[in-house]
Formats: C-alpha cells, structure tokens, sequence
C-alpha cells in the first residue's frame, strides 16, 4: 500500500510543476539515483501523444454520424486512447519513476520533517525523466482530450451537433394510416377498448424504425373527450392517434388500461410498460402518472370519402424522449 501511495504521491507533485518545495541540497539522497532512460521514457510520451489524438478522432467521429461502422470506429478511438493512457502509465511506473519502500514508525503528530521528506522522494523518483515538460505535456494532452471525449455524447442533447433526425417525421398531410403488413385503417376497423399501432401508408421497412413513424390509435366515447383548444379536430369522431415512443426515455407504448375496473382505474390510459409512465388519451396525451416530463405528441386524423384514416398534418409536438429543445422546436411540417 505504501508503494501506491507513493506513486500516487509522486504523479500528483510532478504535475503541480513549480510549486513544490525544492528538496534540500546537501541532504542524502532517500531514493537510489538511477541513469535516465530515454528509450522507455520516449515510448510513454508518445503513448500519451497517442491517446490524445485518438480521443480527438472520437470526438470528431462522433460528430459524423454518416460514417460507416460509426459504432464501431467510436470502439476502436476510445478504446485505443485507453489502452495507450494505460500502456504509458505502465511504462512510467516500472521504467521511469524510482520506487523506494520506506518503513518508519508511525508518528502520532505531524512531524515538520515529513513533508520535506516526501518531497525529497518525489523529487529523487523523476530523476529517470530527462523532458519533463514534453512528459507533462503529453499528460495533460491526454487527460484533456480524454476528458473532452467523454463529455462529448452530451452534446447530442443537442442543439450544437446533429439534431435535424428529432424534428422529422414521416407524417404528412393526406398520408394514410396502415397496420404493420401495410393494409390501410379504416375507421370503422379501430374498435373501442381496443388498441392498434399504425405506420404512415409507402414507407420503407426500415423506415418504420423512425421514432416518429409509429403510432398508437385508440377510439374513445366522443363525449369523453377533454382535448384542449389547440387540439381541437385532432380526433376523428372520437379516434385518437399518438405517436407510439414514450417521452421518458423512448420506449414503445404497449398497453391500453381499458376496459376499465372501477373504482381504481376511472379513465382509460395509454401506459409505457419501462417506468409506468401513463398517458391520458382523451385530453391531448397528458400525463397521468409516472416519470414522463411531457404529454404524448398527438397526430390530427381525418376521414376520407371511403373512411380511410387519413392524418391532417403532423404532430402537435416533438416525438420521442425528451431532450434540450424539445419543448421548444416544433416537428417539421
Ligand atoms: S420509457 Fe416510458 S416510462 Fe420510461
């Protein structure tokens, strides 16, 4: 324990620089003097040189989100920074930093000789490192960046990278409503008490995976309805769409609290099974009850000449988790 300690002493007063007390002159060296090894200590400045530049490469694939295997390359930079910080570290302890055990009686007070002591150690134990600031340097190179690094994922919160993907949704207006194989809704199919997942008519497979793409329909007693006056005409003679992806952190909405077991669940309720967020479908999507942050998007339906389900525009509002601005930009139209 003694020997980390140490260590860990010896880094922390070698990066403070200038500061420390200088040891004294004429004192006996605590520490065994060994020849510097420029060979080792070359290799750990360049490892630290090394993770920095790969902690850079993360931050700036990170920011590309079109390259390819981007999961990947973001592995490999990280990766790679962390084995060369641990690689550096390594060759720093075994071949640049002397090491000495010193075995003292534990003094009960604070002896004024200690701290000159162990600053003597530190001192006598970087003897080995002949570019001390080129080694700091790397350091702090590698540290900073590394640190950068891991800060960098939050700016997907947005609104300085690449947020556009939040805003669009495949909905338009006229589009139909259709079931997972692709058959359109008609309103007469959407059954009260009953619950039904619904895609934008001729989109690709793939592109059901958007998060603005599915959505959750439900058919509620028109005279229960409780829309505000900004959603008003949003239901199609009591059908009511909402976007499928809970605004907690982005699981599917799976279940639907109907029929109804009076007197403990009085309304029906769309319910987002991870958390328990629950979502009041007859009054705009509110929540209810659960950890969700804002009400559920709902999407404006019409009727058309032969009763499809046809959607009137797009949502009133941002689909998916929340995240910085979505309370403030409003889906593309
Ligand atoms: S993701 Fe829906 S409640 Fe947490």
């Amino acid at each position: 324990m003694s020997k980390v300690r140490d260590s860990i002493v010896a880094g922390l007063v070698l990066l403070a620089g200038r500061g420390r007390r200088k040891p004294r002159k004429d004192a006996l060296r605590t520490v065994p003097k060994l020849d510097p090894n420029p060979g080792a200590e070359t290799w750990a400045i360049l490892l630290f040189f090394f993770a920095a530049l790969c902690a850079v490469a993360f931050i700036v694939v990170y920011a590309i989100d079109s390259l390819p295997r981007h999961t990947q390359l973001l592995g490999l930079s990280l990766g790679l920074c962390l084995l060369s910080i641990a690689a550096a570290l390594i060759i720093t302890a075994h071949k640049l930093i002397v090491t000495e055990e010193l075995v003292e009686p534990y003094s009960p007070e604070e002896h004024p000789n200690e701290q000159e002591l162990i600053a003597q150690v530190v001192e006598e134990s970087g003897d080995r490192l002949t570019r001390k600031r080129l080694f700091k340097l790397g350091i702090a190179a590698a540290g900073g960046t590394l640190g950068l690094a891991a800060i960098t994922p939050a700016l997907s919160f947005g609104p300085f990278l690449e947020t556009r993907y939040f805003l669009g949704t495949p909905w338009r207006k006229g589009r139909r409503l259709v079931d997972d194989k692709g058959k359109p809704y008609k309103a007469t199919d959407i059954e009260a008490d009953n619950f039904y997942t619904a895609f934008p008519e001729r989109i690709p497979d793939q592109d059901k995976e958007e998060l603005g793409a599915a959505l959750v329909l439900v058919r509620l007693p028109v005279d229960s309805l409780r829309l505000p006056p900004e959603l008003k005409g949003y239901d199609a003679g009591g059908i009511v769409a909402y976007s499928k992806i809970c605004t907690h952190a982005g699981c599917a909405i799976s279940l639907y609290r109907a029929p109804l077991f009076q007197p403990d669940e009085p309304r029906p309720a769309l319910v987002c099974p991870c958390h328990y967020s629950t979502f009041n479908p007859a009054d705009g999507g509110s929540v209810m009850f659960g950890p969700a942050g804002r009400k559920l998007p709902m999407l404006p339906l019409s009727v058309d000449a032969k009763g499809f389900l046809r959607a009137k525009g797009n949502f009133d509002g941002e689909v998916g988790p929340s995240w910085w601005g979505s309370r403030i930009w409003k889906p593309n139209p």
